[in-house]
């Protein structure tokens, strides 16, 4: 199978190409990546000589990239590229609306034009905006109502590939996802950011009373959702890849303190950011049944396991927290 993965440089997109190239000896890859300062060519450092692996440097948002990623044509693609971090989306949105939504259409036009057998987009439960409680979910047939430029976006493009099917049957599957962590994560996110400014001696930054809630899901479990999505799914479907694992964010804090030997006072409480989600919870039960996933690391193994990985990879995470980064920390930090 010929696979064209898109912002495979990036977090969950360069553990999804590790997890094929190791697991299927005869499939090829080919990364599409603008390399924005989310894309890390060092997270492929394992395959970049791997003779099935191919990296083309390039924007899903100009189609002369895409055509001239896909050439005599692929299988299939997965589009992980997109801009995905929430509080440069308040800061800055336009790239999002650039990559989220044009970058798809252009994907989504690709598959159209036969040059793609079919396609899977990568997205999120942000699109669905908050549950109140714990105990509400969000099905495949929840209502979009996102809150951020980020959540927007995402929903825009998630809204093209329904269209797409509707109106061409072009071959695409959307997914919803619950929050990632593991290996690799850029030091923006909460989990990445609290476990690397820890090994620094620095506070965590807890936005207002840490009491939203997130769903959490390990690397490894995400990989496997999509490898299953990939094989048994069904075009025109949406799954929603959740694993119930729920923690307010503050009880996240407290667990990593925990694990790394720190007390509380490396908490720092600040300012809430704008138009914050409660909470986010998905029913994962469709994924489930008719495909047969299931996750299988707990939401404490998989914080030690990259609790782990960051003490160990140091040099990953402080030449990024060394370079751009800063810019942006210092305008996040003024936003908080
Ligand atoms: P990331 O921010 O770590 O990486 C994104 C990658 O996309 C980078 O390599 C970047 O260079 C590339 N990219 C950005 N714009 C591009 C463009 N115009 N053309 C080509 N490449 C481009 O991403 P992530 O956190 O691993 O998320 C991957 C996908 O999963 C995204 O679509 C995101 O919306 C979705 N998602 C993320 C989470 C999460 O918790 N991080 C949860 C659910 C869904
Ligand atoms: O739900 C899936 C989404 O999860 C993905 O679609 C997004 O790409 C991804 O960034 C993530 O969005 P969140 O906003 O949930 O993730 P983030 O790690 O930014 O924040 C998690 C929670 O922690 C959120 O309630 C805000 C809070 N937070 C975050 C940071 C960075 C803090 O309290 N302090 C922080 O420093």
């Amino acid at each position: 199978m010929k696979i064209l993965i898109t912002g495979g440089a990036g977090f969950m997109g360069s553990n999804f190409i590790k997890h094929i190239l190791n697991k299927y000896p005869d499939y090829q890859i080919i990364n599409l990546d603008k390399l924005t300062y989310a894309g890390n060519l060092e997270n492929l450092k394992e395959v970049e000589n791997d003779s099935r692996y191919t990296f083309v440097k390039g924007d899903i948002a100009d189609e002369n990239d895409v055509d001239k990623a896909i050439g005599e044509g692929v299988d299939v693609i997965i589009n992980y590229a997109a801009e995905t971090h929430v509080d440069r989306s308040i800061l800055d949105p336009k790239a999002f609306l650039e990559t989220d939504i044009l970058g798809t259409f252009n994907l989504l036009e690709a598959v159209r034009a036969g040059k793609a057998k079919k396609m899977i987009q990568i997205s999120t439960d942000e699109v669905f905006g908050m549950v109140h409680e714990m105990g509400e979910e969000f099905t495949e047939e929840s209502r979009f109502d996102p809150s951020s430029p980020y959540s927007a976006s995402k929903a825009g493009g998630d809204h093209m590939c329904g269209a797409y099917f509707k109106t061409y049957d072009t071959p695409i599957i959307v997914t919803h996802s619950c929050n990632f962590f593991g290996p690799n994560q850029y030091p923006e996110k909460l989990i990445s950011l609290a476990i690397t400014n820890l090994l620094e001696d620095k506070k965590v930054p807890v936005y207002g009373e840490g009491n939203q809630f997130r769903e959490w899901i390990f690397t490894e479990d995400h990989c496997n959702a999509i490898d299953t999505i990939l094989h048994k799914g069904e075009m025109g479907e949406v799954y929603n890849i959740g694993t119930r694992q729920r923690r307010k964010n503050i009880d996240v804090i407290k667990t990593l303190l925990k694990f790394m030997g720190k007390d509380e006072n490396n908490i720092e409480k600040v300012k809430d950011r704008p138009g914050h989600d409660f909470g986010y919870a998905i029913n994962p039960d469709k994924l489930m049944g008719e495909l047969g996933w299931k996750p299988a690391v707990s939401f404490e193994e998989g914080l030690q396991k990259t609790i782990d990985w960051y003490k160990e990879n140091q040099d990953w995470w402080k030449k990024i927290k060394s370079g751009e980064y800063k810019e942006y920390y210092a305008k996040q930090y003024k936003n908080v």
